[in-house]
Parts: C-alpha cells; structure tokens; sequence
C-alpha cells in the first residue's frame, strides 16, 4: 500500500503564492509594530440598528462603510482591507444611506440546486464585481457549513449537505469573486450547523468522520480555489471555540493543508487575545467583541501579550504576512481601473440561477399550464401580489429600487432586530400575468382558510405561494408554515383539486397538504430575478432542471436529531449538540438506516423524461464510469445524473461520487465519463492522518437522486493510505 503522488490533495503553494508569500515577508519586514497591530484587527461600520456608532479607526473620509475595516498601510502600498456580506449579492444593512441597492441573487442553496458549477462562478464574479465598484476587497462569501439539520436558520446560505457537492459550488463562487480581485472567504470554520445559541453551542464530532464531512468540504474548496481567507465561526468544536482552536486551525488548517492565507473570525467570536496562538490571525467586527466578551481581544490585550513576550514576534509577523499574502495573491493591491458592471447582465444571471435552481417536487399532471386556454387562475397567499420571500440576517440584500416591502418579525437575541420578511419585486402575480396573457387572474391573500376557499371554489386553478423566513440566529422550531399557511393551503386544495403550491423556503417544510395538491414547486428565496423564473416554470417556457441539494424529511423522527437541543433555552444558554452521525449527514444517513425520505437529494422533476444506458466502471486507485443520457421526452430538457458509491468493500455507505449537469434535446444523447476524487472512497484514518482505502469490491451507482439508483457495477480499488 503505497500513496500516490497523483491522487495527493493538491497542497497548494503554487508560484503565485510563494511568490506573494516572499513579497508578504519583504513588506512585513518593513513595518512597525504599531501597523503590525492594525492590520490584525477590524471595525464594523456604523450600525444604528445595532446601537453601534462610528469607530474612530474608519477615517472620515471613508464613505463606503460595511462589515469590516482595517486601516492600510499607504507608505507600503497596503490597502485598506474594507470587507463586506457576501454569498447572495453586496449587502447593505444600513451602513451607506447613499447606495443604491446591489443585485439580489438567489439564495446559496439555489444556487447549489442548479447542480451547474458555471453558474456558480458567474455569480461570484458579478459579486465581486458589485464588491469592487464599491471598494470592498474582502467579501465575506462562501458559506460552507453541510445542512446537518433542516432546521438550522442558515441552510439557505449553504449550498447542500454534501461535502463534496458544497465544495465544489463554494470553491467556484470563490473562484469568480477572486477573479475581479476581491478575496473571498470560506466561512464558517467548521460545524456552525445549527443557529440555537450560536455563540454557547458546543458541537461535539468524532474527529476523523469530521474530516470525512465538514472538513472535507473545507479542504476541497480550498484547494479548488485558494481563498484569500477563512472565517472561523462562533461555536465550539469539540469543547474548544473554532476561532481560538488550535487542532482546526494550526495542526489541520495550516500545517497539515498548508493554508497559506489568513483565518478571520466571525463577528464577535474572539474571547481571549490567546486565540492568536491558536491560529487567528485577524479579530473582525471587534466592538461586537466588546459587546460579546466585555473587551477587545486583539487591542490592548494583545499589545501586552507581546510586551509580555507571551505572543512572540514570530507569530505576530506571521499573522501579517498571512494577510499580506492573500492581498497579493488576489491582487486587491493591483486594483486598475473600476470593472464595468452592466446591471442588466447581472439580473440576468440571477434569472439564470433562478430558473436553474428551482425544484419541481411533484406533478401529477398539473404543469406546465397551458398558456393557451382562457383559464381561470386563482393566486393564493405569500404576499405573491407584492414579491417573493429573501432569508434574513447579515446575508440580506437591499436590492435596487428598495425592497418591495419590509416586516419586522423581531425575536430574541442580537439578531431579532435584523429578524425581517424581505419581499423582492416584481410580484410573481405581475410576471403570472405576463407569461399566461389569455388567463384571468385573480388573487387572495390567504389571510384566512375560509376566505380562500371562496375564491378557490370558483376557479379553474390554484396557484398557492407559501413563504417562511428563515435566518440568521434562528433554527426553525419544527418544518410548518408559519402563520397559518399550511391550513389555507390545506383548505383551498380541499376546494379545488387543480391546486399548485410554490414553496418559498431555506430548508425542507412538512407539507401535511402534500397527496392533496398536484404539483409542488420549491422556489427557495429566488432573488430579485425569483418571480419571472417561477412564471416562465409554471408556464411552461422554461423546462425545471433544479435537484435537491438536502433531504427532505417525512419528519422530523427521521433526522438524526428529532429534538435540537437547546431549542426554546434564553439566549446565553450553553448548548451542546452531538453530531452522532458523523460523516453520514443527510442522504448518507437515510441510506444508511434504509429510511426512506420525502423528497431526496439529487431528486428534482423535469417536464421531459431522461434514461441511462452502458453503465462502465472501472477500479483501481478510483473509480471511473462511462455512461450514455438520452432525452427520451418531447422538449429540450437538462438532466444531473449522479454517481454514487453504496458499498465498500463490506462496508454500506453511500457518498456522491461525481455528478453532471447536461442539456439535451428530444432525441439526443451524450456519453458521460465522471471520476471520483478517491477521498469520497476511502475512510480517514485519524492515526495514520492520512486516507485510507481498504482493498476490496466497492459498489458504485448510477442515479437519478440518492435514492433513485438505475444501475449498478461492482469494481475492485486497491488498498492504499494517501493523501493528508
Ligand atoms: C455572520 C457572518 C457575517 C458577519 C459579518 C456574522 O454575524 O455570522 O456570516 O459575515 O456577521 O456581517
């Protein structure tokens, strides 16, 4: 049993690293330590909201305040680091009275749901165009966290449950940021998979099935992209706080993945100024510190570590050449001319995503309509009449022209002021309207079972639209609709069988109503480009290709947490989650306990119909399989085959392999050849540090979804240790 080379993780410190890590040396070596302190901290702008006023460390002049600000060093040419929220377009949370809105993408597990990493990289370079533009150079994007639990408030600004799937879309979004020369970070480092508590939350995890899940997903994007930054985030791990862990940040971060930018915490996250012995290297966000901890961790306190010879000059011109580094490495010092940013191309690549992203979950026949008919159409409920439903918390857009509107929700904790139901115009009833122009249309708010109904009686269809806002600092108590929709929905399918529900959510819902409707469409929180997309779907222009990239549960008993512990404490109370399961998160799960799901992941409907043929797969160090797609329907269509592996060598355990997103007309059909990164093969072996693949028949599986599986072939991989 031998490594081999060519299956090593890439450790990335390519020529233009080493080369901005040898400039990062020169520049440090040229600095005093008073600079040395201010490049490893940063303010937030002005929140009133938050009662946070001005940091005296913003300059004046500074007029584009955002999440984060660290003066530069200008006899050096250091710019200021100006860092801003991120995955679904530049926020603005009230910090600049003066900007005019920013595109407001599709959430991140939309984004995941379109299973086309192309779309992922496009969407980040607008990002980092709109980033720029505004002079942020950091964008505090690619969020990465797996959907461990269908209840966490931020699994919208994740993009799935599977780590290799994660990876993939948060390395490309990544990819495009950077490419405008903004550095990006992946965040949050690792396992804030649940909001409850966030900052008292301890997740407990075996460690070697953390670096088969979670970790995994970190290491792939990193090598995949080279973030300039990685922000750590605010639970425990293990009872040790991630931003001042040294085994997640110095001995595998670093040392054993040889990281070579900079970790940044969360907002709020730094306790002690010994977190920077741990691994941290800049504090963000530091009067939330205040707020949080009493003091700053890496002002004063950190100043006298150093005088005090606890934190060794070594380690603090570390810090700042890791800083350094990804400035270089990502060329924020070599900005030329602004980019240009034509808006227009941007909504249409938030249209894109959108139309992509959307899941079609059941249709017995209902979809699409026919645009020809003059049909009755009744639109039921979500505030549809004025937008479609974005995620709250600091990943909140302020689109251009204003939100359409606006409702405090509140709740408890630091995040209940920014608790708010975003609607996005235009209204999906305008583009109904638009697509179906022979159709009358008439709507109701579903305020209440009983009045809906009487607009549901005397219609040909339902077009029912049910929204739940989910977010930051939140976990959804259970998967219902709030405020009474699941009964109007209910209610209105009883009326009329023609009903169609459209379901805007960051996370799986339990749909009591679901044998009673005939078609189901998951639209996410599709952005400022969602209600077109969801129109064009259900009129039939654009053919649905979205797949789940999380599991829809039967119920909450399925999961491996029914209770969340924790849930309804005050906040402050210390929280522990044990992540039993491991490394098998979501569909792994299911499989392996033979439960079998709503919805699966990888499930999405189409209105064409795909089959698979000519399944090959070989061994050896990994596996590879040819197969052939046919659109055997009457329209153009996309299909994502997915390949899995269910057993190996003994061992019942089923991981996405490999997957494929492609377009294809009635009639035509294409080979496919797809190769596993052979981690997704092999076991970690927390002894050796190293990948361990045991010698044996491992079983790989052609499928629709997880849990749609066509064909099978069993292929013998050699035994073999490799990789870190
Ligand atoms: C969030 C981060 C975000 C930061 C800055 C925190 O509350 O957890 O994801 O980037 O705020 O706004």
């Amino acid at each position: 049993m031998s490594a081999q080379s060519s299956d090593l993780p890439i450790r990335r410190v390519d020529s233009k690293i080493a080369a901005a890590q040898a400039r990062a040396r020169e520049t440090e070596s040229r600095m005093t330590d008073d600079e040395r302190f201010s490049l490893v901290i940063s303010v937030i702008g002005a929140v009133p909201l938050l009662g946070l006023s001005r940091d005296e460390r913003i300059p004046e002049d500074v007029e584009n305040m955002s999440a984060g600000y660290t003066p530069g060093v200008p006899r050096l040419g250091i710019p200021a680091l100006q860092s801003s929220d991120a995955s679904m377009g530049v926020t603005n949370p009230g910090y600049r009275p003066h900007d005019k809105g920013a595109t407001a993408f599709p959430a991140s597990i939309a984004v995941g749901s379109t299973f086309n990493l192309k779309l992922a990289r496009e969407g980040g370079a607008a990002i980092g165009r709109e980033a720029r533009i505004r002079g942020f150079n950091v964008q505090l994007a690619g969020g990465i966290n797996l959907m461990r639990d269908v209840r966490n408030g931020r699994n919208f600004e994740y993009y799935s449950e599977d780590p290799y799937h994660s990876a993939l879309f948060a390395g490309e979004a990544v990819n495009g940021i950077q490419s405008e020369g903004v550095i990006s970070t992946l965040k949050h480092y690792s396992l804030n998979c649940n909001e409850t508590n966030r900052h008292w939350l301890d997740a407990i995890i075996d460690p070697d099935a953390h670096r088969e899940s979670d970790l995994l997903a970190f290491q792939i994007a990193i090598e995949r992209s080279q973030p300039g930054a990685i922000m750590s985030g605010y639970n425990k791990v293990n009872g040790v706080y991630s931003s001042g862990n040294h085994h997640l940040l110095n001995e595998v971060l670093k040392n054993g993945w040889g990281y070579p930018g900079y970790v940044m915490s969360d907002w709020g996250a730094v306790g002690e100024w010994n977190y920077a012995m741990n691994g941290l290297d800049q504090e963000s966000g530091a009067q939330l510190d205040v707020k949080q901890w009493g003091a700053e961790a890496f002002a004063d306190q950190l100043k006298s570590a150093h005088a005090e010879g606890k934190l060794p000059k070594a380690r603090l011109s570390e810090m700042v050449q890791r800083i350094l580094t990804s400035v270089y490495a990502v060329g924020v010092d070599a900005w030329g001319p602004p980019p240009l940013v034509d808006m227009a191309k941007h909504n249409q690549i938030a249209l894109e995503i959108a139309r992509q992203g959307i899941v079609l979950l059941k249709n017995d026949g209902a979809l699409p309509l026919d645009a020809n008919k003059p049909l009755n159409i009744a639109v039921i409920g979500g505030h549809a009449q004025e937008g479609v439903a974005g995620g709250t918390g600091s990943g909140a857009v302020l689109p251009v022209g204003g939100f359409a509107g606006l409702m405090k929700i509140g709740g408890a904790g630091t995040m209940g002021e920014m608790r708010n139901l975003y609607l996005f115009s235009p209204s999906p009833l305008a583009e109904l309207k638009k697509q179906i122009p022979n159709a009358q249309f008439d709507f109701d708010p579903g305020y209440t079972p009983a009045e809906a109904t009487l607009l549901a009686r005397r219609s040909d269809i339902v077009i029912a639209f049910a929204i739940r806002v989910e977010g930051e600092g939140f976990d959804s108590a259970d998967l219902t609709m709030p405020w009474g929709q699941d009964a109007v929905i209910d209610a209105v399918a009883a009326a009329n069988p023609n009903t169609i529900v459209v379901l805007q959510t960051g996370n799986p819902s339990s749909m009591p109503w679901r044998n009673k409707v005939k078609a189901i469409v998951q639209a996410w929180y599709p952005g400022q480009a969602g209600s077109q997309a969801i129109a064009e779907i259900l009129a039939g222009r654009v053919n649905p290709s979205g797949r789940l990239p999380i599991t829809f549960p039967e119920s909450l008993e399925q999961t491996p947490r029914p209770e969340l512990p924790g849930m309804g404490t005050p906040w402050r109370t210390p929280v522990k989650i044990e992540y039993n399961e491991g490394a098998e998160v979501g569909y792994r799960w299911f499989a392996k306990y033979d439960l079998r799901p709503m919805f699966p992941f990888g499930y999405g409907l189409s209105y064409t119909k795909f089959a698979y043929s000519d399944l090959n797969v070989t061994g050896g160090d990994t596996v590879t399989a040819t197969f052939t797609v046919i659109n055997t329907g009457d329209r153009d269509g996309a299909d994502v085959p997915q390949l899995y592996l269910t057993d190996a060598a003994g061992d019942k355990r089923r991981r996405l392999l490999a997957f494929e997103r492609i377009e294809l007309m009635p009639g035509e059909s294409r080979k496919i050849t797809l190769t596993a990164d052979p981690r997704l093969l092999a076991r970690f072996d927390g002894r050796a540090g190293q990948w361990r693949i045991a010698e044996g028949i491992y079983r790989i599986a052609l499928g629709e979804s997880a849990d749609a599986l066509v064909f099978t072939a069993d292929v013998r991989l050699k035994g073999r240790l490799f990789g870190q």
